[in-house]
């Protein structure tokens, strides 16, 4: 058996993580060309300046894809290099760079799957105050507006935000992501609301100015868990684990302070019992909003905890063993992608697509001149298997990202961190398909059917 006919395998990045240009042709500053300018916030004080320069690179960039035999690429709009200032004035350069780049895809049988958002705000906008202030509303929906004009007669599949949770909680909450703020509760759950809402207007404006019918997600995040024993205690308390949380310091780092609102309307009566003290002012027009129908639904999954049922409540359990890499220490537990997506489908009963999954490794080049990545292979192999379980019984998952197409600024960690199929040499940006890179085609060339 294999993944079914029309499966899409593809692989995924975003614009500040790649496309370096940082300040060419008009693009306008974000802020990570600031934060990354503070000293000790990136590992080695790395920046994305240059990253793996893909602003001249795409084209060979999109002939290694070829070579790999994706059938779609997942990458994101850097909002600041389209509209310099984040609304107003745009920038000519900025709309022929991603023109180019649908255009060399499409030409290659790749489907783009464009996001709008991924992390990167134009400093413009983050000194009115980012997803603090709700006027962030319209000036994504005119953001919106600018995408769909331009790009939306040849792309048809759209996710409007990356990662809500890990906006909120390392930009906003932590501060060891730009903008780098340590807000209180009350703070994050309004600027949570504001983007929730940001996230629906997005939606109404692409279909408004679509040049053709879209298919419009977004790409949270949150734990995939697993249970510890397949009793229907142990099942139980995972599922329950996934889509509850118990202390409002936790809500906008979960998954269905956003799920749920999107995709049912409401806030998860339970967790909004918790939160409500803290809540900005919520309307009913905020929730429909909010709730405008989307197509699918994406995740972002790089590993799970393993959970216990004790007296009917989730017990995570701490050491859910396997092997931690450097310098992430993500467990691998291949078993999520089969347990999450069941659990994902069961619950909001959505096309799903995994928009993110991948490990990183230290990679080295070896003496032979490839890179024998076995341990990121043994990852995918290992997780595609759990999905195809997870497909095979049911769950209407409907492709799956790479994590990622290259090595790339990984946040944090700098460029220690190597994420992709493809190696990159920074010194030289020299790329070098891996052996991961060579493994994924056969899959995509055989559909999953040896997994
Ligand atoms: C993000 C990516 C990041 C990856 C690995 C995800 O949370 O969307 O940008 O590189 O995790 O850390």
């Amino acid at each position: 058996m294999d993944f079914g006919k029309n499966f899409i395998w593809g692989a995924a990045t975003a614009a500040y993580q790649i496309e370096g240009g940082a300040f060419e042709d008009g693009k306008g500053l974000n802020i990570f060309d600031t934060f990354c300018q503070i000293p000790n916030k990136i590992d080695n004080n790395d920046n994305g300046n240059i990253a793996c320069d893909h602003y001249h690179r795409w084209k060979s960039d999109i002939a290694l894809m070829k070579e790999i035999g994706l059938k779609a690429y997942r990458f994101s709009l850097s909002w600041a290099r389209i509209l310099p200032e984040g609304i107003g004035k745009i920038n000519d350069k900025g709309i022929e760079f991603y023109n180019n780049i649908i255009d060399e895809l499409l030409k290659n049988d790749i489907e783009p799957y464009i996001t709008l958002y991924h992390w990167d705000l134009p400093l413009a906008l983050d000194k009115l105050g980012g997803w603090r202030n709700p006027e962030i509303v319209r000036w994504f929906s005119e953001y919106a507006k600018v995408v769909a004009e331009n790009f939306s007669d040849r792309v048809k599949y759209f996710m409007t935000i990356n990662e809500p949770q890990v906006i909120m909680v390392n930009g906003y909450q932590q501060g060891v992501l730009a903008p780098g703020l340590n807000l209180t509760v009350p703070e994050l759950l309004d600027a949570a609301h504001n983007l929730l809402k940001a996230h629906g207007a997005a939606v109404v404006t692409l279909r408004t100015y679509a040049k053709q019918s879209l298919s419009i997600g977004y790409a949270p995040c949150g734990q995939f868990n697993m249970p510890l024993n397949e009793t229907p205690e142990d099942i139980e308390a995972a599922r329950r684990s996934m889509f509850s949380f118990d202390d409002p310091y936790k809500s906008v780092g979960s998954l269905v302070w956003y799920n749920d609102p999107i995709i049912f309307g409401k806030y998860p009566e339970n967790e909004f019992a918790l939160c409500e003290k803290y809540m900005p002012e919520i309307t009913d027009s905020d929730m429909t909003l909010i709730s405008q129908p989307i197509d699918f639904l994406g995740h972002n999954v790089y590993w799970g905890h393993m959970v216990s049922s004790s007296d009917g409540m989730p017990e995570i359990v701490s050491d859910p063993g396997g092997f931690k890499n450097p310098p992430h220490k993500w467990p691998v537990t291949p078993d999520c992608l089969y347990w999450g997506t069941k659990f994902l489908y069961d619950r909001y009963k959505m096309p799903i697509y995994i928009t993110e999954n991948g490990k990183s490794c230290l990679d080295e080049i070896s003496q032979d001149g490839k890179v024998h990545d076995t341990e990121r292979i043994d990852y995918i192999n290992g997780y595609l298997k759990g999905l195809k379980k997870s497909i095979l019984e049911g769950s209407d998952v409907r492709g799956y990202f790479q994590w990622s197409l290259m090595d790339n600024f990984e946040w944090t960690y700098g460029y220690k961190d190597r994420f992709g199929l493809i190696y990159v040499d920074y010194n030289t940006q020299k790329r070098i398909l891996k052996d991961s890179a060579y493994r994924y085609n056969e899959i995509i060339r055989t559909n999953g059917s040896d997994l």
